[in-house]
């Protein structure tokens, strides 16, 4: 039965029914839809609206088909969308009384409402998932404390840094997601339950009874607002969009380390898969495919953006297509934000070549030039000297280990013979001692320090 079908005289088109349904999606909301009633109604009676027994008795029969649900022996079909099935239900079950439920609410309140309720969470299924990712990150950077590996700019080696630095690099970006999604569920737990169609109610609702009751920080303070904003949908899709960058580059370097040419890390084979003609084949497919639904996800932000940004106030159906990219965004960014905190658990150093790298092509020749300018000579001018010794170091075939203090000393007399140590990679990452460098001593005290960030959230 149509809610609304008493104005018509004929049943709409069977292709018009199927193009306008949302109950194939909206399903999803079939908890939070009955939650929200269940407020209503008990506001209803307890305002003197509806009786208190019709209020009971509303309030029986939806919990009846929440546990027929759940129990999976009701089958949710044959209604426009979930409100219509639920009420539909709850009048075939009660009666008279279950007609009262929808005294002073639309379904335009009403979804909004439940959306909220719904995204309230998947705001906090994907704090958690980020905590564990953050946790799994910063317990890596607490194994890499022991090992340096060099660091990138342009995809070229720059300087050696504690391999712990990178790891806790990424810790700091889903720390930021974690904090967002946790300002962005507090933004949204606002109630526009009360708003009515579009403009309130001349019924003596109390707001402030089913904004607690569903624990909502407040009513929302205008109608044609309440209805209409989809923000947090909006907020959502960002934040998870934003989850996925840090994932994708995560998964980039991943798919760089592991591979023949850099060989830093190696993903163990219960996360690895091969090739059906190349035998020798062991591919990063996870990361790789981690990295192809971020545009997925980016897909659904723009695909809501679109749909928000021409609609008149109030409701309009489009609003009904705010759903489906949500439901798709919520599951992709939790799978991959678990897979990566899983996969992390199977990712080994391969400790000698991120030591050998660390210190090959000429990594810690921004050291030798610091080394010069704490000794006096300007920084300018250490620079094209070491630059010079680059250069002869390749004409040579040397490297920056294995000149001698001698070979240094040609190039300027400020150079000593603990030259030979200040060069090797350990002590040109450790020497990084400012705040937030790459030092072993600095990774410790930001894992410290991300541990306590994280604690705000456990
Ligand atoms: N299925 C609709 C949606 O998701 C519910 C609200 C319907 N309201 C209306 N006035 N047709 O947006």
């Amino acid at each position: 039965m149509k809610l609304w079908e008493g104005r018509f005289d004929a049943p709409t088109a069977k292709n018009a029914d199927l193009f306008g349904d949302s109950l194939p999606f909206d399903r999803q909301l079939w908890a939070v839809d009955i939650t929200a009633s269940l407020a209503h109604a008990a506001m209803l009676g307890s305002c003197g609206i509806i009786s208190i027994e019709d209020a009971q008795s509303i309030c029986n029969g939806l919990e009846g088909i929440a546990s027929d649900i759940e129990a999976g022996k009701l089958e949710i079909a044959g209604a426009e969308d979930i409100h219509s099935f639920v009420e539909n239900e709850l009048v075939s079950r009660i009666g008279e009384a279950g007609k009262r439920l929808h005294t002073a609410r639309s379904r335009n309140d009403q979804v909004a409402t439940d959306f909220r309720l719904y995204a309230r969470g998947s705001f906090d299924n994907l704090c958690d998932s980020l905590i564990n990712l953050v946790e799994a990150l910063v317990g890596k950077a607490g194994e890499g404390v022991k090992y340096i590996m060099p660091a990138y700019t342009h995809l070229r080696k720059a300087q050696p840094i504690c391999a712990g630095h990178f790891f806790n690099a990424y810790a700091e970006m889903f720390m930021r997601d974690l904090d967002r999604v946790s300002a962005s569920r507090e933004r949204a737990n606002v109630m526009p339950l009360g708003s009515g169609a579009l403009a309130g109610t001349s019924y003596p609702i109390d707001r402030d009874v089913t904004s607690r009751m569903l624990e909502f920080d407040r009513p929302c303070e205008n109608s044609l607002d309440g209805v209409s904003d989809r923000d947090f949908v909006a907020e959502y899709l960002f934040d998870a969009s934003l989850v996925m960058a840090h994932l994708s580059r995560l998964c980039e370097d991943i798919i760089l380390y592991t591979s023949e040419e850099f060989g830093y890390l190696e993903i163990s084979d219960a996360y690895s898969t091969g090739s059906s003609i190349m035998p020798q084949k062991k591919n990063p497919d996870i990361a790789e495919l981690i990295r192809g639904k971020t545009g997925r996800v980016y897909g659904h932000l723009m695909a809501l953006l679109t749909t928000v940004k021409g609609i008149p106030l109030a409701y309009n159906k489009d609003l009904q297509e705010d759903k489906e990219g949500f439901f798709d965004a919520e599951k992709q960014v939790i799978n991959c934000v678990d897979i990566m905190a899983e996969m992390l658990g199977a990712i080994s150093f391969r400790v000698k070549n991120m030591q050998t790298a660390a210190e090959g092509d000429f990594c810690c020749a921004t050291d030798v030039a610091d080394y010069l300018a704490k000794r006096g000579v300007p920084f300018r001018t250490a620079h094209a000297i070491v630059g010079k010794i680059v250069r002869s170091c390749i004409a040579d075939g040397k490297t920056l280990q294995t000149m001698t203090a001698d070979d240094y000393r040609q190039f300027a007399r400020e150079f000593d013979g603990d030259i030979v140590e200040a060069v090797k990679g350990k002590a040109c990452a450790d020497a990084r001692t400012s705040y937030g460098g790459g030092s072993a001593n600095n990774v410790k005290a930001e894992i410290k320090s991300l541990k306590k960030r994280l604690k705000k959230y456990l």
